[in-house]
C-alpha cells in the first residue's frame, strides 16, 4: 500500500516504553493508568478522568451510572459509529436518532423536537473532531421547559434534575470549541483511543468528569472505578500491597479497566500530542510533520488537512470539511477529512473510491449512516427519516491522514481523488 489510510505512529519511544512496563512486574492497572489519567485531566482541564479499555465501555459505564434503563430514551445523531447508539441498546434503552446538519454533527434544532419526558441523556459526537454546537446543546437543557418535563428516576438524575450530555468524543481530543477543550464542554465526555485515533493506546478510551455542584467529581470517579471492576472495592495494584488482601464486591460492575501496558502507549502519546506539551521533532524533511514550527500530532494533522483543503477548493465539484483553524479558539482536532463530491449519488462515490484504490490509496467512508445498517433497520429506524444524514454520506470520503505522512503521498492522494472524480463525473455526465 503506497498511502495507507490511518496507521498508528510507534516508533522507539513507545517500544521502550512499554517494553519498560513488561519489565516492571507490572502490566495491569497501575501506576501508568494513573499517571494517564492525571496528564488527561491537565490538558482536558477537568479535575478527574477515569481510562479504561475503549470509549464505547465509557459510555456504558456511564449510562450505567446515571440510570438509564429501560423506558428511557437518549438522543443520538443517526450519522454516528455504531458504539454510540449500540451502549444505549445494552442499557435496555431506547436510542432516538436525529438528523444532522451540514457540517455532519447532531442538529440541535431537531434535538429538542425529539426531546420527551423519557429523555435522561442526550449524546452528541463530534464528528472527525469537530466540536458540536455546544453552547445550544448547554443551553438546551438548562431551559426552563425542559427541566420542568424532565422525569427522574434515579438518585444521580435527581440531583442532576436536567437531561446529562454525553458527549460522544471518540474523534475529538485536543479539539476546541469557544477556546475550551473538548473535555471540559459539557457534563461527562468519552474519549477513545483506538488503534485508529489521532492518540492511541491499540484499544481505550477515557472518561472526563465535568459535572457542577452538588456533584462531587472525584466521587464519581471513584464510583466508577469501582463499577470498571466487577464492583470490587479495591484494584488489583491495592490488593497487592502487603496484608491488604481484604476487598468488598459492592455491585455486579463491568470488567473495563484500562492497563499499565496501554497507558505506557498513552503517555508517549500525549507528550507529544499538541504544542500545549513540548514537541519533538523527527529527522526525515520529507514528512509533514517535520516543516513549520511544531512537530506535534495535532499540528501536523493541521498541516495536512490544509494542504487538502488548499488543493480541492481549487475545483467546484468538491465540498471542503469544517475543521477551523489551530490556533483559533474553536477547531477540529483534525481526526478525518470528510471530503465530499458535490452532486455525486452513492453508486458513484463508490465507483471514485474504486478508482482512487487502483493507486494503492487507501480511503475510508465515515459513517453509513446508522439507519442503513440491519441491526437497526430491524429495529424500524429508516433513512428516510435522516435526508440530511444520507446526502452528507452518499457523497463522502475520508481520505488518509496520519502522522509519518510524506509530500509524496500526499500529492498521490490528492492526484488520485481529482483523476478519479473527473473520471467518473465525466463519464456520468
Ligand atoms: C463516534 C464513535 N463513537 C464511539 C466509538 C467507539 O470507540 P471504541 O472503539 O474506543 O470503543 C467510535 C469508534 O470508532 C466512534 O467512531
Amino acid at each position: 500500500m503506497k498511502v495507507p489510510f490511518s496507521p498508528p505512529r510507534i516508533d522507539e519511544k513507545t517500544i521502550e516504553a512499554v517494553t519498560e512496563v513488561l519489565r516492571s512486574g507490572w502490566i495491569t492497572t497501575g501506576p501508568r493508568t494513573k499517571e494517564f489519567e492525571r496528564r488527561l485531566a491537565e490538558y482536558c482541564n477537568v479535575s478527574n478522568v477515569l481510562c479504561v479499555n475503549s470509549a464505547s465501555a465509557g459510555l456504558e459505564l456511564v449510562l450505567h451510572w446515571f440510570g438509564v434503563g429501560p423506558g428511557d430514551e437518549v438522543i443520538l445523531p443517526a450519522y454516528t459509529y455504531t458504539a454510540t447508539a449500540n451502549v444505549v441498546l445494552h442499557c435496555g434503552a431506547k436510542p432516538v436518532m436525529v438528523d444532522v446538519k451540514d457540517d455532519f454533527n447532531i442538529d440541535v434544532a431537531l434535538i429538542e423536537k425529539a426531546i420527551t419526558p423519557r429523555t435522561k441523556v442526550i449524546m452528541p459526537v463530534d464528528i472527525a473532531g469537530w466540536p458540536c454546537n455546544y453552547y445550544k446543546i448547554n443551553d438546551l437543557v438548562r431551559r426552563s421547559d425542559i427541566v420542568q418535563m424532565f422525569s427522574p428516576t434515579t438518585e444521580e438524575q435527581r440531583k442532576l434534575s436536567r437531561i446529562l450530555v454525553l458527549s460522544d468524543a471518540a474523534h475529538s481530543l485536543g479539539a476546541m470549541y469557544a477556546n475550551a477543550r473538548t473535555g471540559s464542554l459539557t457534563d461527562i465526555t468519552v474519549f477513545s483511543f483506538h488503534a485508529v485515533k489521532n492518540l492511541t493506546t491499540a484499544e481505550g478510551g477515557a472518561i472526563c468528569f465535568n459535572l457542577q455542584e452538588p456533584f462531587d467529581n472525584g466521587e464519581i470517579y471513584k464510583t466508577l472505578c469501582v463499577k470498571s471492576l466487577h464492583g470490587q472495592t479495591k484494584d488489583a495494584f491495592s490488593k497487592m500491597k502487603v496484608g491488604a488482601w481484604r476487598y468488598d464486591v459492592v455491585e455486579a460492575g463491568y470488567k473495563c479497566n484500562m492497563t499499565d501496558i496501554l497507558a505506557a502507549i498513552g503517555l508517549v502519546e500525549l507528550e507529544r500530542y499538541d504544542r500545549y506539551f513540548d514537541s519533538i521533532t523527527d529527522s526525515d524533511d520529507c514528512k509533514i510533520s517535520n516543516t513549520g514550527n511544531s512537530s506535534s500530532m495535532l499540528e501536523t494533522r493541521y498541516k495536512i488537512f490544509s494542504i487538502y483543503s488548499e488543493e480541492f477548493s481549487k475545483h467546484d465539484c468538491f465540498i471542503i470539511p469544517p475543521y477551523g483553524s489551530y490556533s483559533d479558539g474553536i477547531h477540529s482536532s483534525y481526526h478525518a477529512y470528510l471530503l465530499r463530491i458535490k452532486g455525486a449519488t452513492e453508486e458513484q462515490r463508490d465507483e471514485i473510491i474504486q478508482k482512487i484504490s487502483e493507486n494503492d490509496v487507501a480511503v475510508n467512508v465515515h459513517f453509513q449512516p446508522l439507519p442503513l445498517l440491519t441491526c437497526y433497520k430491524n429495529l424500524g429506524y429508516k433513512i428516510e427519516d435522516y435526508p440530511v444524514a444520507y446526502k452528507n454520506y452518499s457523497c463522502e470520503i475520508s481520505l488518509p491522514v496520519f502522522y509519518d505522512m510524506t509530500y509524496g503521498q500526499i500529492e498521490l492522494v490528492i492526484k488520485s481523488v481529482i483523476d478519479a472524480t473527473y473520471s467518473v463525473l465525466r463519464h456520468n455526465s
